[in-house]
């Protein structure tokens, strides 16, 4: 059974959506989510599925070996990052090369970059009256949204569309294809 990861900043729907996913079957386990925010509604909703976690700190991730060192002791074979918005440190890209995953809920490279994250994302679409957006799913490495991309999935923007409705759109396409697109990585490791 292979082990998974997930690093999420915030509500963590989708660590949540990948955690119930993988259960259903025996390929793998979300096996611990981190998070980088004490109060992150992720660390919450890892207590009430039952799945290990872990906060950890700026020096914890930059200026030590903690969390690598952590991930190595736990046989992770995967990392996913589900709405995690720090950079990944190069020597966790480097041990992890091509085990690597984030979702970005735009149609990179448009809507890519630091500071573009959440609803930024969306309400910048919907300022530029954007006819459509998308996820993408691709590999990290050392700089924001730019690993090669392994999957992209399109949405209509209607002219009337709030950026909360935009959002809620993304959500649905994140839960109909992050959880799959894994899976198959996964299965290839
Ligand atoms: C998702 O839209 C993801 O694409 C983006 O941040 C959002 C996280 O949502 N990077 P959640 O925390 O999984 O609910």
């Amino acid at each position: 059974m292979k082990k998974i990861a997930v690093l999420a900043s915030g509500s963590g729907s989708n660590a949540e959506n990948l955690v119930k996913y993988f259960r259903k079957g025996d390929l793998a386990r979300v096996s611990v989510i981190l998070s980088n925010k004490k109060d992150a509604f992720a660390l919450e909703r890892a207590h009430r599925l039952g799945v290990p976690s872990l906060y950890f700190g700026r020096d914890d991730f930059y200026n030590s070996s903690k969390i690598l060192e952590t991930l190595k002791e736990q046989e992770i074979d995967c990392i996913v990052l589900a709405g995690f918005l720090w950079l990944v440190p190069d020597d966790i890209i480097e041990y992890f090369s091509e085990r690597i995953v984030n979702i970005h809920p735009a149609l990179l490279p448009k809507y890519g970059g630091k500071g573009m994250f959440g609803m930024k994302v969306h309400a910048a679409v919907v300022e530029n009256g954007e006819h459509e957006t998308g996820i993408t799913i691709h590999y990290v490495n050392s700089n924001y949204d730019e690993g090669s991309i392994i999957f992209q999935a399109k949405t209509e923007v209607l002219p009337t569309d709030s950026p909360e409705m935009v959002a809620e759109k993304i959500h649905a396409l994140e839960y109909e294809h992050f959880p799959r697109i894994v899976e198959k990585i996964v299965a290839s490791l």
